[in-house]
């Protein structure tokens, strides 16, 4: 996986009953959860995000259906596909991202790390170029 980035594995309670998962802030995410959101209704062809955050962390799930998310930094690039409502992705500082690829139906959850913040976003490639090749050079 790509810097700042890692996948979750969540406990699937499953049964003859169906599926339960359950995702508690500061346990199973490293953050405490603040914000929840969720993407539906994304007609095919349709790229989301364009974006990177200073200061926000995020996980990704797909409850239903599947999308595919390219994360980058300047240095590095990852397509990866969600399809298990008890895997998630988890992106850090500085990372970009796209969602893309929803099928029909597909439900994209998010548990963000901070309330929402317009000016912690960089929506313009080149400003994060800029800022990221500084917060990754060590
Ligand atoms: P945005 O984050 O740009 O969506 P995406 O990256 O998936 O394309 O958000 C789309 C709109 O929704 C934008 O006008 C801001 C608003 N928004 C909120 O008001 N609160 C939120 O928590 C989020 C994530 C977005």
């Amino acid at each position: 996986m790509i810097t700042n980035t890692k996948m979750i594995s969540f406990q699937d309670h499953s049964g003859e009953l169906g599926h339960l998962v359950a995702i508690e802030g500061n346990r199973d995410v490293p953050f405490e959860i603040k914000r929840v959101y969720y993407i539906t209704g994304v007609p095919e062809h349709v790229t989301r995000g364009f974006h990177s955050h200073r200061k926000l962390e995020q996980v990704l799930l797909c409850l239903n259906g599947e999308v595919k998310i390219r994360v980058k930094t300047p240095q590095e690039e990852e397509t990866v596909v969600l399809n298990d409502p008890s895997k998630g992705l988890f992106i850090g500082h500085m990372v970009w991202r796209e969602m893309f690829d929803f099928t029909p139906g597909a439900v994209l959850m998010v548990l963000a790390s901070e309330y929402y913040i317009e000016d912690d976003y960089i929506r313009d490639y080149g400003q994060y170029s800029a800022e990221a090749n500084n917060f990754f050079k060590e």
